[in-house]
């Protein structure tokens, strides 16, 4: 079961408010039963609670509100298996024991760069897809990398600008896919990495994140690895009491490099001018993931028997906590965040939930987020503005993943005038200091409607309709007469003429 228990608010008095209302009140003649009024509330944010209230002649409940979700379905038929025979199975239908026997090869590592997808098996089995509008994965290649396969740990794959990288403790190779073929070539000067590291590239810089070792700043010229920077632990050290430092993960926004130390929390070091900023740190111990996305910051801490998830926002130095989550008998492996929401990936439910929502202040129905079942999933990843990638261990599937702003529509039953106030709370409007990020706003909107009863009853209308086709025939009847008589008129006097014509050409 996966249970979330929602924690203290910690940053509740910090909350500042905005007041947004219309001048003056909308006014909106519908006619009862027939027209709908209906609006979306994409410039307030996320909602976190609304009210609406009735002042009319009857008390009848005009309105009907959905507050903002995200649909993430997975779509039918691009769900690829590697394993050839089980292809044609949909991994949802079977039980953890038959994949296991199944899928004796699994995925470990992807890269995702514009449109191409390339998936790491352990073995060193390479698969190549591209995604195409559609959408669907086109030009499927399988390819076999040359490794040697000795312990490897920490096998990875990164995408460069025009080749691909494969690395582990032991090795370093660089590999490109060119007409359905893998061409491959060592990198050479990786020394041995001992343990726990991430690699990623930047720019043509390979920055290697190890743990208690610090970090090491790589170029590769002519296939040789050449270091260029690296940060030892002593350099962000902020006093003599953090002695300890584990890098285990990291995330990257605006030329910043967000380094998560297991120990301590969260530092960060410019990309352009290779500085650790010395001010900017975030306490917060015992965390192995981080993602942040505009700014939104979320941390995991895993433990035995639960995780706590921590939602926050960064600003000048450091952050401020928004939420804090702790979800039950589940280990949160990795998160993705889309614009306003957060997927939670763990096995085999995964819980989709909004971010920025603050749990005193908001409907509880939003706070817990959705559970989507899903097994082994490694990762997802956004292609466009409507559809994502999801990896597995066993292979890849694409998703319909769309955030749908939140909506009302009104339509009376009854003729009558009723004014319609409608309280919202939520994360942004119109007149919001945007430059505090807890700042949000209470809304009052109103709307006076003017609902007319309909003019006929369906009887009447159809009798309105056969009357009115009826006249329509009349009236086509007398044209098409009229033009008759013209035309019998023209007939005749182009007759006359022509007697006259030929009399004439007789007499001479
Ligand atoms: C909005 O928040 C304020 C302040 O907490 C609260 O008094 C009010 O009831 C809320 N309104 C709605 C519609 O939730
Ligand atoms: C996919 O394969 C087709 C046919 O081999 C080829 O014409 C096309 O360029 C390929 N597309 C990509 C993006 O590689
Ligand atoms: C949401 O709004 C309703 C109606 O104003 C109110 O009764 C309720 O307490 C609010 N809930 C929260 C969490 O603010
Ligand atoms: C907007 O918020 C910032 C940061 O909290 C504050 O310094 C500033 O005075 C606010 N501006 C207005 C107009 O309230």
């Amino acid at each position: 079961m996966f249970i979330l228990t929602q924690f203290l608010i910690v940053i509740s008095q910090e909350i500042t408010w905005t007041n947004y209302s219309f001048a003056f009140p909308q006014f909106i003649p519908l006619i009862a039963d027939k027209t709908v009024f209906s609006r979306t509330f994409e410039e307030f944010g996320q909602i976190l609670n609304i009210s609406i209230e009735y002042n009319g002649d009857f008390q009848e409940s005009i309105c009907n509100f959905e507050y903002q979700s995200i649909v993430f379905r997975q779509q039918p038929q691009t769900l690829i298996a590697l394993v050839s025979d089980m292809q044609q199975i949909d991994i949802d239908n079977l039980k953890t024991e038959e994949i296991e026997q199944g899928f004796s090869e699994e995925l470990i590592s992807y890269a995702i760069i514009d449109r191409d997808v390339i998936l790491l098996e352990k073995n060193g089995v390479v698969h190549h897809l591209y995604y195409n509008w559609g959408p669907k994965f086109t030009n499927y290649t399988i390819h076999q990398l040359s490794i040697i396969q000795d312990g490897n740990e920490n096998q990875q794959i990164l995408a460069g600008n025009d080749s691909y990288y494969y690395v582990d403790n032991n090795q370093f190779i660089k590999f490109i896919i060119k007409n359905g073929s893998l061409e491959q070539n060592k990198i050479l000067n990786w020394k041995k990495v001992n343990d726990h590291f991430k690699l990623f590239v930047r720019e043509e810089h390979f920055y290697l994140i190890n743990g208690i070792h610090g970090i090491k700043v790589y170029k590769v010229q002519n296939n040789i690895l050449l270091q260029v920077n690296s940060f030892v632990i002593e350099d962000f050290q902020r006093d003599f009491n953090d002695v300890n430092l584990n890098l285990v993960d990291y995330a990257v926004e605006d030329d910043w490099l967000y380094l998560l130390d297991l120990e301590n929390g969260v530092y960060r070091i410019n990309l352009i001018s290779m500085n650790i900023d010395r001010k900017f740190f975030i306490a917060q111990k015992g965390c192995k993931v981080i993602s942040i996305r505009n700014k939104q910051i979320i941390l995991i801490q895993q433990n035995q028997l639960f995780s706590v998830i921590y939602e926050g926002r960064i600003i000048d130095d450091g952050w401020m906590l928004i939420r804090m989550r702790t979800t039950a008998k589940q280990i949160i492996r990795n998160t993705y965040q889309f614009n306003s929401y957060a997927l939670l990936i763990s096995n085999p439910i995964n819980n989709m939930y909004q971010k920025g929502l603050i749990d005193k202040f908001t409907d509880s129905q939003l706070t817990k987020g959705e559970n989507i079942y899903q097994m082994e999933l490694l990762g997802v990843q956004e292609m466009d503005k409507t559809y994502a990638i999801g990896i597995y261990k066993y292979g890849v599937a694409i998703y319909f993943a769309y955030e749908i702003p939140a909506k009302i529509i009104c339509q009376g039953k009854l003729s009558q005038q009723n004014r319609v106030t409608i309280r919202l709370n939520s994360t942004n409007c119109l007149n919001k200091n945007q430059s505090d990020f807890l700042n949000y706003c209470q809304n009052r909107l109103d709307y006076v409607f003017d609902i007319h009863g309909v003019l006929m009853s369906p009887h009447q209308e159809d009798l309105y309709i056969y009357l009115c086709i009826v006249a329509f025939s009349i009236v086509v009847g007398l044209f098409l007469a009229i033009f008759f008589i013209i035309r019998r008129y023209q007939m005749k006097k182009e007759k006359i003429d022509q007697l006259r014509k030929s009399r004439r050409s007789l007499s001479y």
